[in-house]
């Protein structure tokens, strides 16, 4: 037999005869079986139980006793005080044993199990000892089990908390307003989502919302840019291969779509996914199955599909570039984020938001921007929109001297931002600060890609413009930290 710590019983029952079988019984394993309490009628029992939810693991409960307040009811209330407490119900042998309805009404109201007493001249015992037993070890079993299950939730719940915390979406305006009561609306439901609005304006910040207030949120959220995989990669990235599938194919691997099983999966950049897979995934959609490569039986998934992009799909789809099948099985529920200047609004609070941010980050105090500052960004256009906002502001604090003005943001803004700058940021011409050259590429790489990014609608068109191909950008910006 297991080794338990105490556990804590209170005996609920108003014959002396049958308190002594139970106990008689229950004394086989005396030294961790421990009656702590008995009481004759239900609500003595209540007040025990209110005075102190944790004194004890189970209750064992005669079903006929004195008073108004027993049976089914007292289960119930008894759960209520305390969901982990397990109640053990005894019930006289004359009643009710084949009684299916009765036994499943006392397992309704929360009863663990129960059992009929022994007739009343076998004087030793209230039931056949080793059932009666080991029905109280499982009863304590399923307390432990219980309770550990609501600690990992508990934390489960915490982290999902923590991420929504630093994934919170910034503003005031009555876009953002519209936008959180979308969101609400789209995590209640499990329809497909197809996000655009420009570069930088918060799609993929979006879906991470809707994913993780939907009932999917303990599942994964699994971002995939569309235009960061080589084309002949896709279909195995996306759906996997069985082992053996391809020369070269040593072993198997899980598709992104296995992985976002029972989850969310975000397709970034929809617009450059090649028409072969576009077929593929409108297969995903339609059927809810997935062929992995080298496998004949289909792969049944169940996944919440959030498409996003920058690009006209419509014009897409008229020049034959993208499926139109496809098109409106994404495009179930259109969600269109404003660009950044359409929404001046914002642009104060996201100015305090990322300052304070950036501040605790660094360990500094948050520093003031004056008023003519922030009349001039709120004026400023935004091409690149919160990110081009969130990167100057972290820029600012770096080259930070006091409050910061006018000319410290004018400085800063736009294509102002070149090498000139770099020198000036004493990040490269520090006379105390030589760093190895590799490291130095590093922040030069960093800043150039964040210059470029900025100016582009996509990664794809960033990789265009660095001359690089889309996989080597994703995979660049991932090393320097920017993915
Ligand atoms: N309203 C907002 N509040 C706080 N942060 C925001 C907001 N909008 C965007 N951001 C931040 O700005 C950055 C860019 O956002 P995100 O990556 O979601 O944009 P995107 O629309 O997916 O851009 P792209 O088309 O270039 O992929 C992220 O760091 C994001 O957290
Ligand atoms: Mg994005």
């Amino acid at each position: 037999m297991k080794r338990y710590q105490n556990i804590n019983i209170l005996l609920i029952e108003d014959e002396e005869y049958d308190v002594r079988r139970v106990i008689n019984t229950l004394n086989l394993f005396e030294e961790t079986l421990k009656v702590r309490d008995v009481v004759s009628n239900g609500n003595e029992a209540l007040d025990l139980l209110q005075s102190d939810t944790n004194k004890y693991d189970i209750v064992i409960m005669d079903y006929q006793i004195a008073g108004s307040l027993k049976g089914e009811d007292l289960i119930k209330r008894i759960k209520l005080i305390e969901p982990l407490i397990q109640v053990v119900v005894i019930t006289k042998h004359t009643i009710n044993i084949t009684d299916f309805d009765f036994a499943n009404k006392l397992l309704e109201a929360g009863a663990f199990w129960y059992c009929t007493k022994y007739p009343g001249d076998i004087e030793e015992y209230i039931y056949q000892p080793t059932d009666f037993l080991i029905s109280i070890f499982n009863a304590y079993e399923k307390r432990l089990l219980q309770s550990s299950s609501n600690e990992s939730n508990k934390k489960l719940k915490q982290n999902i908390s923590d991420i929504l915390d630093r994934k919170r979406i910034i503003g005031v305006s009555e876009f953002v307003n519209k936008l959180f009561n979308k969101i609400d609306k789209l995590a209640a439901s499990d329809v497909s989502v197809l996000i655009t609005g420009a570069s930088g304006t918060g799609k993929e910040l979006v879906a991470n919302n809707i994913h993780y207030r939907s009932e999917r949120k303990f599942e994964n959220f699994i971002p995939i840019n569309c235009g960061g995989i080589p084309h002949d990669l896709i279909e195995s990235e996306l759906f996997g291969y069985e082992k053996g599938a391809f020369t070269g194919a040593a072993s198997g691997k899980a598709g992104l779509f296995e992985l976002a099983n029972n989850g969310t999966i975000f397709l970034d950049e929809i617009a450059e996914l090649p028409l072969s897979a576009q077929v593929k995934l409108l297969r995903v959609l339609q059927e809810g199955e997935i062929e992995k490569i080298g496998r004949t039986k289909k792969t049944k998934v169940n996944v919440r599909v959030i498409a996003a992009t920058n690009k006209n799909l419509e014009e897409a789809v008229k020049n034959g570039n993208f499926r139109e099948d496809l098109y409106y099985r994404l495009n179930v529920v259109p969600l269109m984020i404003l660009p950044l200047k359409s929404r001046k609004e914002d642009i104060k609070v996201l100015i305090e938001h990322f300052l304070e941010f950036f501040s605790v980050d660094m360990g500094i105090e948050t520093p003031k921007i004056s008023d003519d500052a922030i009349q001039f960004l709120v004026n400023y256009e935004w091409p690149g929109n919160v990110r081009e906002l969130k990167n100057m502001m972290q820029r600012l604090l770096f080259n930070l001297e006091g409050k910061i003005t006018l000319e410290d943001v004018q400085a800063n803004i736009g294509s102002r931002i070149r090498s000139a700058e770099l020198e000036h940021s004493g990040i490269l011409f520090d006379d105390d600060k030589m760093i190895p050259l590799r490291e130095m590429e590093k922040l030069v790489r960093k800043k150039y890609f964040e210059f470029v990014r900025e100016r582009s609608e996509s990664d794809a068109e960033a990789a265009a413009k660095l001359g690089l191909a889309p996989s080597n950008f994703y995979r660049m910006s991932k090393e320097i930290g920017l993915k």
